[in-house]
């Protein structure tokens, strides 16, 4: 067996052992003795029902066409496990997953309707016209608006926090005849997570607004701030799945795509995710299904960019589910009030503020004074000011954002008796409502964007008095203004994740703009919204699909797929602050930014969406792929291929490379097509032979390499078919980390450390919630198909170990690179209770493509030795 050396020393250093686990985010959760049950096709669920009744509670019945089965909690954990093997065991029973919740991505909130103050939305200057709103703009949804293309008669389908469908701009109500027409609340306001779902008929979201956004960037009505969603005229089935705080479960999530897709919706979107890398993830397989039956499905691929290489996202890592990536959109919206101010007594000028709190400024009128003129400066207004500073209560303080809170910043102003602070941004990223209140004597806060308050600053450096003046906020002009995003703008999203999967699927298929992006808000939290995430990249592809069908009359899930992903535009590789000449990794940006109007109207359908060689164990020299001509003269295709940047996963360390800092290398591999020049006749096909050779890389990096064999066609086609490969063998990469003995009470889950731990468990079959009892982690650095966790017994002096065997809920499967652990009561894996004294437990995680009966492809840890001894039954 393999042993992980890692163990030992990472004992005496705790500090060691935390800067590893950083690269390790607990984003999906498994609910101990909580599983997934599917029913065999043909049996007879009474069966099933019968036996689990005495044992388990039924938390949702999952009945349905292409999913027949149930999720289940167990009473008794004691002896859980040897009732959840007879449980997988029944006849009735084909497959048993443990039950995992996913959480909302971490979308970043930029700004929402609330920087306008109460009412903003009366005051908004309008934007009309054609559609100019940049996610348009750059994804060619303009060329399709502008030819009446509105995704009339489409169904979509949207599982997200529900939507806000009293806002004007997203229909006014719900049901036929609206917007939102359809859906349901699968879970209710008080679900979290891991309590039972209350459903009920109304998917009203009031206290997320996560799927409000995303129901606006799909059909929002024109507007006051003057933009419409990508497809206006399709209606929307909304599904609730979260409540109002923490995350949702996979039953959940399974129960609310089965229920969209019996309503008839023509495609179905989701914005919701978790580490994962597995397509059998139980929630992955049951939106792939719906993807077979015929309807596409659209999964945002996930906003953790910064854990680098394989950290793909599921239900986007399912086979033929269409991962969506994140691009930055080319503008930033910014939501400010306008008002004046003038450089020595001069003309009035404009420029506008994102209202703070407080927000007493109705008709102050006063000359700017600043701390400091370095505008480089990261933590200006931090320190208490000079002695000689003026009285500042006849300023307004302006204060560069950064470092120390604005209460801090406030507070040292408020000491020479400021009463209003005007803050200008530290990054070009518009600007935000910032709070300073109960700092005394202050009456007013706002901010300006860098690009203002660096202006000012200049003229107060000159000797120039700026005057600024401002009318009552609550009925000031408001404006949206764009500032243009010259740095990473129409660029992939730094934060968008990287794939592949464990199994070298290639994901993401398709990109669109995400990063800073308008939309409809719930009205009760502000009405719109500015959010960065593959969230909002999601549902504008989703939107996409529908105007593609209404063009082309299907909505074949993989025919649009293809002429998406074949008619992209790949990006070149961005950092967030440096672009580079060399196209971003298909891992990154799959096929690249969608052109809608391009997949519309392309006559030349190639028979895949992207060619993957796997790694060099599983190496897939030679492939093929066709080209359809479905146009009615023959076209002549000239071929060729671009390579993308190659990226090493590893550079020493066994945890992935973080990007910004993962190394890249424009080392491609080589390409040879059996034809560089093809004319396909008139609804005719002609298949071409692709023969790879991968760079030669150290495959002990695992470098993943990627690019796109191009055509460009007579009729004016430009396509793209993007490949991935990665050098190296994935079988060979170590998984486990380290395994360790931690608390039940310790929300850390630090390591016990020193020789004796020692446990009084409750008496068997007593356990709660509350006891302090053992805890088994694993830290994962890769991808496992299978952990076990095995109780053995310490022998003394004279005797060897024995392993007594897996404990309940032992093993995990198609883990992610991530945390996992579970709890141990003393209850054996026979459903006795071990006799008091001494344990460890033994951590055995398989390699990826391992073969599970064999020993040599696990690595092994164990944890330090044990007591336990039980408390007197009471
Ligand atoms: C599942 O649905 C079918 C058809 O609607 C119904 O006959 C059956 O009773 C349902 N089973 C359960 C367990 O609810
Ligand atoms: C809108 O587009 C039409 C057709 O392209 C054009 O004639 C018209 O001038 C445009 N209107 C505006 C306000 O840009
Ligand atoms: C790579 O090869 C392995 C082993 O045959 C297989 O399980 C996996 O699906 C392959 N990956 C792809 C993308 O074909
Ligand atoms: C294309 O590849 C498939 C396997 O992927 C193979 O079965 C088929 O014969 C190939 N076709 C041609 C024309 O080479
Ligand atoms: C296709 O056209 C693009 C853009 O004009 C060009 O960069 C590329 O080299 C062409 N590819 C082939 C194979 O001719
Ligand atoms: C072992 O446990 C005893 C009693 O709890 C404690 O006094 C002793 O310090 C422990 N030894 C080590 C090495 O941690
Ligand atoms: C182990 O065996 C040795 C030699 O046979 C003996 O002296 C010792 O007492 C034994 N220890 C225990 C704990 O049984």
């Amino acid at each position: 067996m393999v042993r992980t050396s890692a163990f030992l020393p990472l004992l005496t250093s705790a500090a060691g052992y935390f800067s590893q686990a950083e690269a390790v985010k607990p984003e999906s959760k498994i609910l101990q003795g909580n599983y997934i049950v599917e029913f065999d096709d043909t049996a007879d669920s009474a069966e099933f029902f019968n036996h689990v009744g005495s044992v388990a509670k039924t938390r949702m019945t999952l009945n349905h066409t292409l999913f027949r089965g149930a999720s289940i909690q167990f009473n008794d954990l004691a002896n859980a496990e040897v009732q959840a093997s007879k449980v997988a065991a029944l006849g009735s029973v084909k497959r048993m997953w443990p039950n995992k919740v996913y959480y909302l991505p971490r979308d970043e909130v930029v700004w929402t309707g609330s920087v306008g103050g109460q009412n903003y939305i009366h005051n908004v200057k309008r934007q009309l016209g054609n559609d100019t709103f940049s996610p348009h703009v750059m994804t060619q949804v303009d060329k399709l608006r502008a030819k009446g293309v509105t995704g009339k008669g489409v169904k979509i389908g949207v599982i997200d926090s529900g939507t806000d469908y009293t806002h004007p701009a997203l229909g006014g109500g719900f049901g036929p005849g609206y917007l939102v027409s359809y859906g349901t609340d699968i879970v209710g306001d008080d679900y979290s997570g891991d309590n039972t779902p209350v459903p009920d008929s109304d998917p009203y979201d009031g206290c997320g607004g996560h799927g409000t956004h995303v129901a606006g960037i799909i059909a929002a009505q024109a507007n006051e701030l003057g933009f419409t969603g990508a497809a206006p005229d399709v209606t929307l089935g909304s599904y609730r799945v979260f409540g109002c705080t923490g995350g949702a479960a996979n039953d959940v999530l399974i129960e609310a795509y089965m229920q969209a897709y019996e309503a008839g919706s023509d495609i179905i979107t989701a914005s919701i995710g978790g580490a994962s890398g597995w397509s059998e993830d139980p929630w992955a397989v049951a939106v792939s299904r719906i993807v077979e039956a015929g309807v596409p499905c659209t999964v945002s691929a996930g906003n953790d960019g910064e854990f680098g290489l394989f950290y793909a996202s599921t239900a986007s890592n399912g086979k033929k589910v269409t991962s969506i990536a994140s691009f930055d959109n080319s503008v930033t919206p910014l939501l400010l009030i306008e008002s004046s101010f003038a450089v020595d007594a001069g003309a009035e000028e404009t420029f506008g503020y994102a209202l703070g709190e407080p927000s007493n400024w109705a008709d102050v009128s006063l000359p700017l004074w600043a701390p400091s003129y370095d505008i480089t400066d990261p933590a200006t207004g931090c320190e208490p000011y000079p002695a000689d500073t003026p009285d500042l209560s006849s300023y307004v303080v302006l204060i560069r954002r950064g470092t120390c809170t604005f209460v801090e910043k406030a507070t040292n102003a408020a000491e020479f008796g400021a009463k209003y602070v005007m803050f200008y941004n530290n990054a070009r990223t518009g600007a935000i409502a910032a709070a300073a209140t109960d700092v005394e004597s202050i009456e007013g806060v706002g901010m300006v964007t860098a690009d203002q308050g660096e202006a000012w600053i200049a003229r107060l450096e000159a000797g120039s008095e700026v005057v600024v003046s401002f009318d009552d906020p609550l009925t000031a002009p408001v404006s949206l203004t764009q500032q243009r995003n010259d740095i990473t703008g129409g660029y992939p999203s730094t934060y968008t994740t990287w794939n592949p999967t464990f199994e070298m699927d290639i994901k993401p298929q398709l990109a669109s703009p995400g990063g800073m992006i308008l939309s409809t808000w719930p009205v009760v939290l502000g009405s719109y919204a500015v959010i960065s995430g593959t969230s909002m990249a999601c549902p504008l592809v989703a939107g996409i699909y529908a105007l593609v069908a209404n063009v082309r009359k299907t909505f074949d899930p993989f025919t649009i797929e293809s002429l998406l992903s074949a008619t992209a535009n790949p990006q070149l590789l961005n950092d967030g602050t440096t672009t580079y000449p060399v196209l971003a990794p298909v891992a990154q940006q799959g096929a690249g930014m969608v052109r809608a109007y391009d997949a519309a109207f392309a006559t030349t359908l190639l028979s895949k969406s992207s060619l993957a060689f796997n790694d060099t164990d599983y190496f897939v020299d030679t492939t093929n792929f066709t080209i359809t001509n479905l146009g009615d003269e023959d076209v002549t295709f000239e071929l060729g291929s671009v390579g993308a940047a190659a990226a090493y996963t590893f550079s020493g360390d066994i945890y992935p490379d973080f990007f910004p800092g993962l190394e890249l290398t424009e080392e491609f591999a080589t390409v040879e097509l059996s034809r560089t020049k093809v004319t396909v006749p008139a609804g005719g096909e002609e298949t071409i032979s692709v023969t790879v050779t991968p760079p030669e890389l150290d495959g002990s990096r695992l470098p993943v390499y990627s690019g796109y064999i191009t055509l460009n066609g007579t009729n004016g086609d430009s396509l793209s078919l993007p490949y991935n490969g990665a050098v190296g063998s994935l079988n060979s990469v170590q998984v486990l980390d380290i395994g360790y003995l931690s608390f039940t009470t310790d929300p850390q889950l630090t390591p016990i450390t020193g020789s004796n731990a020692s446990f009084v468990l409750p008496a068997p079959g007593t356990a709660t919630d509350e006891d302090t009892i053992p805890v088994v982690v694993s830290l994962l650095a890769f991808g496992s198909p299978q952990v076990h966790y095995k109780l053995v017994r310490v022998g003394g002096d004279n005797s060897t170990d024995e392993v007594l065997g897996d404990i309940f809920g032992s093993p995990l499967t198609y883990l992610s690179r991530d945390r996992y652990y579970l709890f141990w009561d003393g209850s054996m894996p026979d459903g006795s209770y071990a006799p008091a004294g001494t344990y460890k437990f033994s951590i055995e995680a398989l390699h990826v493509y391992g073969d599970a009966r064999d020993p040599a492809q696990y690595d092994v840890d164990e944890t330090i030795p044990f007591t336990v001894r039980y408390a007197a039954q009471t």
